[in-house]
């Protein structure tokens, strides 16, 4: 048996759906362990896009299972469009195959509507996505969340859902001024999912360790980055879960010693959505080039995504946290044609230098990027399957990125689709 996890290093958006993808083939099970539907999970396959938010991106292979955890926070409208959307296009045709934890909490409407207008009211800006996951996750903490296993007893879920609508619906109506929810609305509302949850709900702790003592092989997916973590990230602008990987085993009922190979997930530049401080973003023509070039654009809200260059400081800080055996490199072809390419080696503030983020928001609001310039690329990268046939400033620069991060590259991207791809090392070979 062997077992690996994929964790975004940087801001997330790395590209984790497609290394997913790929190595789910190798995986028996796959599980997502952490955050909601603000994840867009995309991957390429032949002229079709897929974006899975919630669904384990595994979803697309048979004969494997897919779990949603224990840590994840589930959203049951955006739960039953993806199940819908992957049977109208030939996918889960096994039913038995997909399986919800029971403890999963929900994601219900006030938590939307909160996540809403907590963040029209603020002065400074988180950017969620407004997907309601902040709420939910509180909701777990102050011991008042719904979970799957409550929605699936009626008397439980109304009695619930009208005691947290007390609350919920004064801050709405005397804090926000809005119209308050009604209970029944939300009861009837959700009842509608019961029969789709109940075919799903699993003890997905006790399925997955059973699996596991039979051999079988389990691929931890993370959503979300590093930098996005609610302990280690830049916070406050991070989002509401742990997104490093020693939650993949808190987030799936699993021991820390079953999590097997890490492999972190980064860009071969960096990008970021929502507020918060970014040393490499690079503003202007540039920037917009990386956009353009990349499709930086959110795959959950369509919100043009902050580019700039390779942050080994972020990359660093998050391969030590992680304890990331191997590094996959996503969207090599994006800087095919730049003469030169900048990588951040340390930050400066006036003469002091950094080797590592400093963890105060308002110093690393200051950082300013110390660069390393590397030459570009004649030719192009995009669709190379091996590494010999790279060119050799493309290679430079991936031992640059080694030498700086400290952990050798498993594997490169260089275009969306599933065999546009470079596997110096398999995570699931040992
Ligand atoms: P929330 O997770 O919706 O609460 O958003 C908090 C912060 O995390 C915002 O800056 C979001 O843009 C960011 N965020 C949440 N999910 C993702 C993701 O999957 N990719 C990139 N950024 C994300």
């Amino acid at each position: 048996m062997s077992n690996a996890a994929v964790v975004g290093l940087q801001w997330g958006d790395e590209g984790k759906g497609k290394i997913i993808d790929m190595l789910s083939r190798h995986a028996d099970i796959i599980v997502r362990y952490q955050g909601g539907a603000n994840a867009g999970h995309t991957i390429v396959v032949g002229n079709k896009k897929m974006v899975l938010h919630l669904i384990p991106s595994g979803i697309l292979h048979e004969n494997k299972y897919c779990v949603i955890g224990n840590g994840v926070v589930l959203d049951p409208s955006v739960f039953d469009e993806e199940v819908r959307d992957l049977k109208e296009q030939g996918y889960m045709k096994d039913d038995e195959k997909l399986l919800v934890s029971a403890q999963t909490h929900l994601i219900m409407p006030y938590h939307k509507k909160l996540d809403s207008l907590r963040e029209a009211g603020m002065t400074k800006k988180i950017g969620t996505t407004g997907r309601g996951i902040g709420p939910a996750y509180e909701d777990r903490a102050s011991r008042i969340g719904i979970r799957v296993v409550d929605l699936l007893d009626k008397k439980t879920f109304a009695e619930k859902v009208r005691e947290n609508l007390k609350v919920k619906n004064f801050l709405i109506k005397r804090y926000y001024k809005q119209e308050p929810l009604k209970v029944r609305d939300v009861i009837a509302d959700y009842a509608q999912y019961r029969p789709l949850l109940k075919k799903y709900v699993e003890d997905t702790s006790l399925f997955i360790n059973e699996k596991m003592r039979a051999g079988k092989s389990v691929l931890f997916e993370g959503a979300q980055g590093t930098l996005l973590d609610i302990d280690h990230g830049s916070y406050p602008f991070v989002t509401s879960s742990n997104t490093v990987v020693g939650h993949s085993a808190c987030g799936s009922g699993v021991s820390p010693s079953s999590i097997g190979y890490v492999l972190g997930i980064c860009k071969a530049y960096t990008t970021r959505v929502g507020e918060g401080p970014f040393p490499t973003e690079v503003f202007g023509a540039q920037g917009d080039l990386i956009r353009e070039k990349g499709g930086e654009y959110g795959a959950t809200t369509g919100r043009p995504r902050r580019c700039g260059w390779f942050d080994a400081v972020v990359a660093r800080r998050a391969v030590m946290l992680n304890g990331a055996t191997g590094l996959a490199i996503m969207k090599l072809d994006v800087l095919d044609g730049f003469e030169t390419i900048d990588v951040c080696v340390k930050y400066k503030v006036g003469r002091k230098a950094y080797s590592q983020p400093p963890l105060a928001l308002h110093d690393l609001s200051k950082c300013e990027p110390v660069y390393e310039s590397l030459e570009g690329w004649k030719g192009s990268v995009k669709d190379v399957r091996s590494y010999d046939e790279l060119p050799d400033g493309a290679k430079k620069y991936l031992r640059r990125i080694e030498e700086l991060v400290g952990v050798p590259i498993s594997i490169i991207s260089t275009g969306a689709e599933r065999d546009s791809t470079i596997v110096l090392r398999n995570p699931f070979s040992g």
